[in-house]
């Protein structure tokens, strides 16, 4: 392999140089990649230079791209790119997601499929401010005491996009009004509270203060209680990797066994970032 990995954190993370993604990986490498990837659950790639197609190809190669329900900040031409960005048009209009993912979660969870993984290319990044924070669902899992575990076993849990979209609302550009079609497409759904990664076996919390709200088949008061002890546990120091960002980095995230929290920096800077995102299965 003409590749190699360092680690990013002491649990979770890996930096993979030695690759140019804007070319075609061979098969080997390509294979190798994506057991990082998966292992590792976040892979960096720095100095990258990526256009939104090259960057849906090698995206497709993990699985078909799904197209995010707002269907407004695409880039055109490319409509499985999303733009995450405060860059404004002529006439001041947001052309991209500005305060995406300002909390914990994980992508796409409020759908029965939810992401399996997602991409994220930093075209222009502050020089300060707007890291991403992402926590290690499966390590978070794996140290919950043997009594927590017991008391979430089998359990599912409600997750939505909408409550989540009105209760971040700031205004109206950053946050414009859901059309009835986009309403449409976003029923909530139940996933179980502890799924298995397909890929590695490993079992991982699947709740997230963004998108989760309600604990099936229990009173509120256990569901926010539960809830609100295992969003804590998550979000400890310990289970968490913090990623500065570089222009020019491609951040993959397997948002089956991680959820991140994109940060706030400074309006007066540009962020501007690309994604994509990978359909996942049924979580299980
Ligand atoms: C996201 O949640 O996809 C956005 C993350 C970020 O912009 O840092």
């Amino acid at each position: 392999m003409r590749f190699e990995v360092t680690s990013l954190s002491p649990g979770f993370g890996g930096e993979i140089t030695g690759l140019d993604l804007s070319q075609p990986l061979t098969r080997d490498e390509f294979e190798e990649v994506k057991k990082i990837y998966f292992e590792k659950e976040v892979v960096v790639f720095r100095d990258q230079n990526l256009t939104p197609g090259a960057q849906a190809d090698f995206s497709r190669g993990f699985g078909d791209l799904m197209i995010h329900v707002l269907t407004q900040f695409q880039i055109q031409g490319h409509e499985e790119v999303l733009e995450l960005s405060n860059r404004r048009d002529a006439d001041g209009k947001a052309i991209g997601f500005e305060d995406a993912g300002r909390y914990w979660h994980s992508d796409i969870s409020y759908n029965a499929e939810p992401a399996l993984g997602t991409m994220l290319y930093a075209v222009e990044i502050p020089p300060e401010g707007g890291d991403t924070l992402f926590a290690d669902m499966s390590a978070a899992y794996e140290a919950l005491p043997e009594n927590i575990k017991r008391r979430i076993e089998g359990k599912r849990a409600y997750h939505s996009y909408t409550i989540n979209y009105k209760a971040n609302e700031s205004d109206a550009a950053t946050r414009p009004d859901l059309t009835a079609e986009q309403l449409a497409k976003l029923e909530d759904v139940l996933h179980p509270i502890v799924r298995t990664h397909e890929d590695t076996g490993r079992k991982a919390l699947f709740v997230n203060p963004g998108f989760t709200y309600r604990i099936e088949g229990v009173s509120e008061a256990e569901s926010d209680e539960l809830l609100q002890m295992l969003f804590a546990h998550a979000a400890e120091e310990r289970f968490i990797y913090r990623h500065k960002w570089r222009a020019h980095d491609l951040v993959c995230w397997d948002n089956r066994s991680t959820v991140h929290h994109a940060t706030v920096y400074d309006g007066k800077y540009t962020r501007h970032m690309h994604r994509t995102t990978i359909q996942g299965p049924r979580p299980v």
